[in-house]
């Protein structure tokens, strides 16, 4: 009877544990394999104009310092699209900022969500954090985590400027991202 009884107990207590396991959405027991996917999208980010989706915060002169000056902070809500260029299909923002943040001026730190409303990844977002050094044609960066279709995710991303008006600093980044996830 006690030996049943504790076998019943231990069969309860693994069910539990199961039922915790799923019902929580941890990664699948029996498929350990994490999901790789690549998505390439294109961010806008404009200092000028009507559509300006980027400002400068604080620096040296205060607001009216130059993103080309260290210790610049910039605060973006950037339109993110599917193809290059503004027209084509808007599928979310890169929301957060980036700090001026190597000495001679040449070098971002950032940090913003990749918040998805359209497309197949539509009420999902990324973490992107990394340096940006722009004077290089290709820059990698990281992806900390993300919500939704991307839990558990790890990863990373390659960044180029795809087009740049110096002048009125309006520039337009191909983000091409590869991510592991569940
Ligand atoms: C990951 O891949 C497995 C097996 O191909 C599939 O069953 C599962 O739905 C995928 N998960 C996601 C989030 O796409
Ligand atoms: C994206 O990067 C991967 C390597 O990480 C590369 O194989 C692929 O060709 C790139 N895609 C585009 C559209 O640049």
């Amino acid at each position: 009877m006690a030996v049943s009884g504790l076998l019943t107990f231990t069969n309860f207590l693994l069910l539990s544990i199961l039922a915790l396991y799923f019902s929580n959405g941890f990664p699948n027991l029996f498929n350990p394999q994490p999901n790789q996917t690549n998505l390439v999208v294109y961010v806008h980010d404009y200092f000028t104009g009507e559509d300006a989706s980027a400002i400068t915060v604080g620096g040296r002169k205060g607001p009216e310092s130059s993103v080309l000056e260290f210790g610049t902070v910039i605060v973006v809500d950037d339109p993110v699209t599917e193809g290059p260029k503004i027209e084509s299909r808007e599928i979310g923002r890169a929301q957060g900022m980036y700090i001026n943040s190597q000495s001679d001026g040449k070098g971002l730190y950032m940090v913003f969500s990749l918040i998805f409303s359209g497309g197949e990844f539509g009420g999902s977002s990324l973490e992107i954090q990394g340096s940006d050094l722009f004077t290089m044609k290709e820059r990698e960066f990281g992806v900390v985590s993300g919500t939704g279709f991307f839990r558990f995710v790890k990863g990373f991303g390659i960044m180029q400027t795809e087009s740049m008006d110096l002048v009125n600093l309006r520039a337009v980044i191909k983000l091409n991202i590869t991510v592991k996830h569940y």
